[in-house]
């Protein structure tokens, strides 16, 4: 039997887009995760004169890109992971879309991957692109994996078990150390998606590589904390003989980042006074859009992390909510079951607008209601 393609997620919101441009002369477009201001110039001007557009790059990763991600664990974490123990992602969603597939090669007994039940779509996707079963396990009230309630039989089965701290759409902070002995415990190799933790409103961001090396993988990425979605680079480290295979398998995949963009990624690496910058505005403009939604009798909080707000809706309707955002204001949200079936009832606001997108929400909900 031929797999069958879902729709892409994004694309079904496509009509409200079109209503939007109909009844305000533009969408102003908080659907989908991508960074709206300018990354640093020097990572512009390094993208620009590295030299490097003849040869292929190692697709390991070049030394002085992997010497900057374990500068960065070393100097933000307070994790000594060797160079060796890291690899280059064409960003993290060819990783987390494929990594299924490549654990499964190394391991055909098993075949289930086990992925948090409010999260980003790509790794139940990445399951199926792998024919193997994607099972959802369930959140707690803050949001934070239930690793009590994975059943001991999918447990056996499991490839990896997937953890997103802060975590797409929610924001939930994850016990990472449990998380690790829970994969140690069970055999199960845990990869802990950290692509937002530069973003967190409580305290410091956390990496599971805090809690050993061993059976984990952490995977990070530039497209957030450095505005370079645009570029796609990121890296993941860890486990030693889990990045060898997965350093091994991706040369025959021909998984490269381009030379420009590893050096051009080694320079946003080591510069964190941009990243400051940047939370500092995301703080800002998550508070305007909570006072925002208010206004429209939706109750959003500040998240633990990330740039999202994830709000149940008045009804329990996600899509009612994000067709009626595009009709009152031209705002375009995710409904909540992108994120799994369980969440129908939510929205999620990706902040990634500037200030002036925001006072001009203000000022049509303003007219609206004159
Ligand atoms: C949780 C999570 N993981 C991974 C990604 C992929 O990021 P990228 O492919 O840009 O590195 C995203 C993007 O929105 C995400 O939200």
């Amino acid at each position: 039997m031929p797999y069958v393609l879902p729709p892409y997620p994004y694309d079904r919101l496509n009509t409200f887009k079109d209503l939007a441009v109909e009844l305000h002369g533009s969408a102003i477009n908080m659907s989908i995760g991508a960074p709206h201001d300018a990354p640093p110039q020097a990572v512009i001007d390094a993208l620009a004169t590295s030299g490097l557009e003849r040869g292929y790059p190692p697709s390991v990763g070049r030394p002085e890109f992997l010497q900057a991600a374990a500068d960065w664990l070393q100097s933000q974490c307070d994790v000594a992971i060797p160079t060796s123990q890291i690899g280059a992602t064409v960003g993290l969603k060819e990783f987390v879309a494929g990594l299924p597939h490549w654990l499964k090669l190394k391991d055909p007994s098993k075949d289930t991957v086990l992925y948090p039940a409010v999260s980003y779509p790509s790794y139940e996707m990445g399951a199926d692109l792998a024919g193997c079963r994607a099972v959802p396990v369930p959140v707690d009230e803050h949001w934070r994996i239930r690793l009590d309630a994975i059943d001991p039989a999918d447990a056996d089965r499991a490839l990896l078990l997937w953890v997103n701290s802060p975590g797409n759409p929610a924001g939930g902070m994850d016990d990472l150390g449990a998380a690790a002995n829970w994969g140690r415990a069970h055999g199960v190799p845990v990869v802990s998606d950290e692509c937002y933790i530069e973003f967190t409103w409580n305290g410091p961001g956390q990496t599971i590589l805090q809690h050993e090396t061993d059976g984990v993988l952490a995977v990070h990425s530039l497209s957030k904390r450095s505005n370079l979605a645009g570029v796609r680079a990121g890296y993941y480290a860890g486990d030693a003989e889990l990045v060898h295979w997965l350093r091994e398998i991706r040369k025959h995949v021909g998984a490269m980042v381009p030379g420009p963009t590893q050096h051009a990624a080694a320079v946003a690496l080591a510069d964190q006074e941009h990243v400051t910058t940047q939370k500092a505005l995301y703080r800002q403009r998550m508070e305007a859009m909570i006072t925002f939604l208010g206004k429209l009798g939706l109750e959003a909080t500040m998240p633990e992390g990330s740039f999202y707000l994830w709000v149940r809706t008045p009804d329990g309707d996600g899509w009612h909510w994000a067709e009626k955002l595009a009709r009152e204001v031209g705002l375009i949200v995710s409904p909540g079951d992108f994120y799994g079936a369980v969440s129908n009832n939510y929205i999620r606001v990706a902040v990634v607008q500037d200030e002036e997108a925001i006072a001009e929400l203000n000022r049509r909900l303003a007219t609206a209601t004159a």
